[in-house]
């Protein structure tokens, strides 16, 4: 093995994680936009708003992201006759997927808190919105927070996958290099270590957090 390309390639690999890392974060931000307005949609009394959010939720995760990317990736430029930059297709198409994957982390979340809270609080005279926003989130937040971070490590890897349309990520930088040095090995352990570096770290800080979360339980 032979990993002497790296003193030529190693910036190009940093500019790679800068940007997986960057898209990771906008489709987790976005998504948890979308994912509380899906997750509140499901959670509606009203049939539209409910059938809606549920036959999304069912679809996007019922087909795969690399189909998802590639409609969105060929059909925005098809149905808008805009061109948008690639990693504009990349963002919108992992907060599509990402979004309904964080809805029913929400969902899950608001479900997880025992019905009795909601009781207790509405028999004290409180209205539903009070409930919610004073009782319910509260106590969601704990058990949501956590997924949310298992979300965003998810993303971090699932987003090698935008490297196919172009964008230039921890992935797309190994396919580069590849190419460059006829090396087809040594460039993708190098990307495997770096994907896992990021990961690694994250999960450390999430186990952290929770400690804390327990903590003040
Ligand atoms: N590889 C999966 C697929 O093709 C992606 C799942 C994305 N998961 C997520 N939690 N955002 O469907």
């Amino acid at each position: 093995m032979d990993f002497g390309f790296l003193t030529k390639y190693y910036g190009m690999y940093l500019t790679g994680a800068r940007n997986t890392l960057l898209l990771a974060f906008f489709t987790v931000l976005l998504g948890v936009f979308f994912g509380v307005a899906l997750a509140l949609m499901r959670l509606s009394k009203n049939p539209i708003l409910k059938g809606f959010a549920a036959s999304y939720i069912e679809f996007i995760r019922g087909t795969p992201l690399l189909v998802q990317l590639l409609i969105i990736y060929y059909g925005l430029p098809h149905l808008t006759g805009m061109r948008f930059p690639d990693l504009f297709a990349g963002i919108v198409a992992l907060t599509f997927n990402s979004a309904a994957y964080i809805a029913e982390i929400i969902r899950a979340g608001i479900m997880s808190v025992d019905k009795g809270q909601m009781e207790a609080a509405r028999s004290l005279g409180m209205p539903h919105s009070m409930a919610m926003k004073h009782i319910i989130i509260p106590q969601a937040f704990k058990n949501i927070l956590p997924a949310l971070g298992n979300e965003f490590i998810v993303v971090i890897k699932e987003s090698a996958i935008v490297s196919i349309i172009g964008i230039s990520d921890i992935m797309r930088t190994a396919t580069i290099v590849r190419g460059n040095t006829y090396r087809p090995f040594e460039p993708l352990i190098v990307a495997a270590v770096m994907y896992f570096m990021i990961t690694f770290t994250l999960s450390n800080l999430m186990r952290m957090m929770e400690r804390r979360l327990r903590a003040s339980d």
